[in-house]
């Protein structure tokens, strides 16, 4: 960080460190104004943070000191800007509609447009029933098999979109290697009735192969081998081990090493998407991360909403000590976006070197967490309230339902508006009416800043637009901490060892690697599988 910003931010801090979020709004009310940023369906309200117009200032400078906007482009016209594995990180190019398409990348669009026609195809003939299988009924159940990035994004679109599905298709995702997971999928379907998706980019992730290889068989005991065909698709970049695996070229929808595990669900990845909620809603989806797209590809500082989110999230996890940030969905729905969105940042940005692989010099990555409201409010918001810790949130509220139970939704809206100003005005001693002894245990310190991001509805634009929101503030985080965020190289050593160890527990093959403790742990397991 050799620009000055940064010492900047830190001296400007530590003068404004008396400053509470109350005080900004007192010496200046019209920040409830200034402070949001509106893109068509979707507000970002940043003003209960603890930043006035000097703080912003500073960390406009440090966005452009780190040269996002031009790693930005570079991006968007397919360089190899993940540069360990010497490859571009073209997810935007999924949801760019063919005639805006950067002529570098016009040959990936080709592709990219061919993959959206099977998906159409496909998600069609699947719900007009006219995907028939093996004994000629059409397919009923589709099984999305898949793990990380081939499974918490397309999982957790689904779930969010489900309340408007009309397909008459059920579809069921599998991702943990623990047979209770597809013991309970496949529990009620009929292997004639049911369609396998096995989604890997490498076709190699032991959960995966091993989830699907279970799948196959279990398609065995009704469906002769030649017509396993009509049950099993693969969306994946290794052809060659898709087609030995048994499934056929024409039933193989393509990914790209250009397209990162986490960013792919706009990609085939997404096909049990387009399936249960239709192609359109797909299309919609990719419209409104495309929306995104442009919008952080052309709005200046400080309009810039991934770039806003990014900068705050800098400001309190280099600046403030935050070590943590919770995603609090004010929505039933949106319950699986919080562990979505922590597999895109914490993959993405648990790095310790920067991309020339010196030792960073700041704090990178915070945790992500976080869960559903109301829900969190009677769990685990009262440490973000009076914890000892600074947690910054981040509150996602739809704003009109799509139930029929209005009063609901009032006292939703309610909460959540009731806990970022709680959080923000806390609870001073001097209004607190109680017993001498338990006032302080009742003093809530406020100043605990949050953002609110209201969409009109959820649809499954706003959907794309909050998840492409949410990649692009990853990305520019990544770039102030000079971090390359589109590999992962870290998950690779548990996949080695968790090899040896499984060899050692079904052949006893010697363990090479093992300490004692885990030796004595796998003893253990002996000894209780064996009833010892
Ligand atoms: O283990 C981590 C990871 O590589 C993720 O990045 C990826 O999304 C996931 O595994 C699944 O990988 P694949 O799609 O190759 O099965």
């Amino acid at each position: 960080m050799a620009d000055s910003t940064w010492q900047d931010l830190e001296s400007h801090r530590d003068q404004h460190a008396h400053e509470s979020i109350s005080d900004l709004f007192l010496s200046d009310p019209g920040r409830a104004q200034r402070y949001r940023t509106q893109l068509g369906p979707l507000l970002l309200d940043y003003s209960k943070n603890r930043v006035n117009d000097t703080t912003l200032d500073l960390l406009g400078r440090l966005a452009s000191a780190s040269r996002i906007a031009e790693a930005r482009d570079a991006m968007y016209r397919g360089e190899p800007i993940n540069n360990t594995e010497q490859r571009p990180a073209l997810h935007t190019l999924l949801r760019t509609p063919g005639d805006q398409v950067p002529p570098q990348v016009s040959g990936e669009s080709n592709e990219v447009q061919k993959a959206r026609a099977q998906i159409r195809r496909i998600a069609q003939q699947i719900n007009h029933r006219s995907w028939l299988g093996a004994t000629d009924q059409p397919v009923t159940d589709v099984v999305h098999i898949g793990i990380g990035g081939s499974y918490l994004g397309p999982r957790m679109i689904d779930e969010a979109l489900s309340f408007r599905r009309e397909s008459p298709i059920r579809v069921h995702y599998v991702a943990n290697v623990d047979g209770h997971h597809l013991d309970d999928a496949l529990a009620s379907l009929s292997p004639s009735t049911t369609l396998i998706i096995v989604v890997s980019k490498s076709f190699s992730t032991m959960e995966t192969r091993l989830n699907a290889e279970s799948a196959r068989r279990w398609l065995l005991t009704k469906i002769p081998q030649e017509q396993l065909n009509k049950h099993q698709i693969a969306i994946t970049s290794n052809v060659d081990a898709a087609e030995q695996f048994g499934i056929s070229a024409d039933n193989i929808l393509p990914m790209w090493d250009w397209v990162g595990g986490r960013y792919s669900l706009w990609s085939a990845v997404g096909l049990a998407i387009a399936i249960s909620n239709g192609p359109d809603a797909f299309d919609e989806l990719l419209s409104g991360a495309h929306q995104m797209d442009q919008h952080f590809a052309s709005a200046a500082w400080p309009h810039n909403i991934p770039m806003m989110l990014a900068m705050l999230g800098v400001w309190y996890h280099n600046f403030l000590d935050a070590d943590t940030c919770a995603v609090l969905s004010y929505d039933h729905r949106l319950r699986l976006l919080p562990a979505h969105l922590q597999q895109l940042d914490m993959e993405s940005n648990g790095k310790r070197v920067t991309r020339d692989g010196s030792p960073v010099s700041a704090s990178t990555g915070p945790i992500i967490w976080g869960g559903e409201g109301t829900n969190g409010q009677h769990a685990f918001h009262q440490l973000i309230h009076q914890g000892t810790r600074l947690i910054p949130v981040d509150f996602i509220l739809p704003l009109k339902p799509d139930h029929s139970l209005p009063e609901h939704h009032h006292q939703l809206v309610a909460s959540c508006l009731s806990q970022s100003q709680a959080l923000m005005q806390g609870q001073p001693a001097e209004q607190i009416e109680a017993d001498e002894r338990v006032i302080a245990h009742k003093v809530m310190p406020g100043n605990r800043p949050s953002n609110t991001i209201m969409i009109d509805s959820l649809t499954p634009k706003t959907l794309g637009m909050l998840v492409a929101l949410y990649e692009h503030k990853v990305f520019c985080q990544a770039m102030v901490w000079g971090i390359n965020p589109f590999d992962q190289w870290g998950v690779e050593l548990c996949k080695a060892i968790g090899t040896e160890i499984y060899s050692h527990l079904v052949d006893d093959t010697p363990l090479n690697s093992a300490d004692p403790s885990t030796r004595s742990l796998i003893e253990h397991f002996r000894n209780v599988h064996n009833g010892q």
